[in-house]
């Protein structure tokens, strides 16, 4: 049998080898060499069939005004999920390739495997194990269906069944496909799965790209919608240099905080609903349950103490309630310490800055520790206020009055600039049993905050919001 011919191809310049090189010989860039099938020499010819059949049909491929092009009902299966739904913009669009990546051990076996036994019972659904054998995953099943929470298909007993297939070779994997046509694929992962007339090792650049390529197609040409499982790399991307993103339709990333047991989805690109939208889950013995009210999960839940405040931070279109908590105190260094976790460590620093300069706090000569509750990143502006008010509080040893939320963007010349999504942001402080926010000035909602029963408190800028929300002007030395 003649060897299956392979190129190596630069992704600089396009240039093709027979041979792997270091680096490349037409542009002279290094590692940028990746091996691909070749195209067979009758590549050409071999489209005439195609022509020929559709021309015999009588309709010939041709283009259409766009007035003119059918349309069809966009039919989303749901996942079984609530949190996954709203993260895939409504359910899974048959059809469409779902990227799913995370650090190793977040859960993401877990999610799709509790997610293919919920749709079971509605759609056909393959379920490719290309990382653990079938008795592997029979185990986890086993362990994941006994559960009565965070188990969306209930009793594995009660004819719901998927099709399980533990496969690495991609040829068996379509013909497995194309057999079954099933509604839905799950492929764990697409990095174990290997391309025989590719000599490259699996997970490599060239195996990943081709593989997934392969798979589209025949995902698009069935209808099937795939799940894949992609693996991060040690930089952070998903499954190689952005091999995939450009393929797939949407790119889900799963995180969480090793220490914590809540697991956040979100969506990274989407073609067919809005990115940004958060999934909260938690992770339990018996599998990933929905959480449906994640602002619980992020609040202290005791009695406010000195140096914490409560903002509402939106992902998406989600608004969470989220404490911040503060620590300020004398410096036994030369430079004093600054540390944040959950927001960016410049953003902190410029708070800081800001309420020196406009509440003449000495916070030069002390230690600011800052920490977002629940391991929550915080990224929007949005949490300034409520930043410089937990600082603050701290730096006074005061407590703010329960029942407090504030939300604003801190200017560099101390002004309060107004957020996005004000009003669905009060709506679940008021859900939540908030009674008092400080918003920025000029928000027209004090007639909306009245009817959601909360008292709110408008400013202008940090110097204010702050005597609003302690009740003593914190720039007062007597306070
Ligand atoms: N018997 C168990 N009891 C409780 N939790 C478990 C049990 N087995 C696994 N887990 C949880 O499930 C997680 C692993 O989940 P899963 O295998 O779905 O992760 P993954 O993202 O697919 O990992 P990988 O990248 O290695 O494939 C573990 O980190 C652990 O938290
Ligand atoms: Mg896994």
């Amino acid at each position: 049998m003649a060897k299956p011919s392979t190129v190596f191809v630069c992704t600089s310049c396009g240039s093709q080898t027979r041979q792997f090189f270091g680096r490349c010989s037409g542009c002279g860039s290094w590692n940028t060499l990746v091996e691909q099938k070749a195209a067979p020499a009758a590549d050409n010819r071999r489209r005439r069939p195609v022509v020929e059949a559709a021309e015999a049909a009588g309709q010939p491929r041709r283009s259409e005004p766009i007035q003119a092009v059918g349309e069809r009902a966009l039919q989303r299966l749901s996942s079984g999920y609530g949190e996954l739904d709203r993260v895939l913009g409504g359910g899974l669009v048959p059809g469409s390739l779902v990227l799913v990546g995370g650090d190793p051990g977040i859960g993401k076996s877990t999610l799709l495997l509790q997610s293919a036994c919920s749709m079971a019972g509605r759609a056909s659904v393959l379920y490719v194990s290309a990382e653990e054998s079938a008795q592997q995953v029979k185990l986890r099943w086993r362990r994941l269906a006994q559960s009565s929470v965070g188990d969306p298909a209930g009793d594995p007993g009660a004819g719901a069944d998927f099709q399980l297939l533990a496969e690495t070779d991609l040829e068996l994997v379509l013909q497995e496909l194309e057999a079954l046509r099933p509604a839905v694929a799950i492929i764990d992962s697409i990095q174990a799965l290997h391309d025989a007339e590719l000599g490259s090792a699996p997970g490599s650049v060239a195996q990943v790209r081709d593989c997934a390529a392969a798979l589209a197609r025949i995902a698009k040409r069935q209808d099937t919608a795939l799940l894949l499982v992609g693996h991060v790399t040690k930089e952070g991307a998903l499954a190689g240099p952005k091999v995939l993103e450009h393929l797939v339709d949407a790119v889900l990333t799963f995180e969480g905080d090793r220490f914590a047991s809540h697991r956040l989805l979100r969506a990274v690109k989407n073609r067919f609903g809005a990115t940004h939208e958060l999934g909260v889950f938690e992770m339990r013995d018996r599998g990933l349950a929905e959480v449906t009210n994640p602002s619980e999960l992020f609040l202290g839940g005791d009695e406010p103490s000195a140096g914490t405040a409560t903002i509402v931070a939106c992902e998406g279109t989600r608004p969470l309630v989220v404490e911040l908590q503060a620590l300020v105190s004398t410096t036994s260094y030369a430079s004093p310490r600054r540390s944040a976790t959950g927001i960016a460590a410049n953003r902190l620093h410029q708070i800081l800055a800001v309420l020196e300069k406009h509440l003449g706090l000495p916070l030069s000569r002390f230690d600011c520790y800052l920490a977002v509750a629940g391991g929550l990143e915080v990224e929007e502006p949005a949490a300034d206020l409520g930043v410089a008010a937990a600082v603050v509080a701290s730096y006074r040893d005061l407590t703010l009055p329960p029942g407090t939320v504030l939300v604003g963007e801190l200017g560099l010349g101390g002004q309060l600039r107004p957020v996005g999504q004000l009003e669905l942001r009060l709506q679940e402080a008021a859900r939540l049993g908030f009674t008092r926010a400080v918003v920025p000035k000029g928000s027209g909602l004090a007639k909306a905050a009245a009817g959601l029963g909360l008292q709110l408190l408008e400013a202008g800028g940090v110097a204010e919001a702050l005597v609003a929300a302690l009740g003593v002007n914190p720039a007062d030395d007597r306070a």
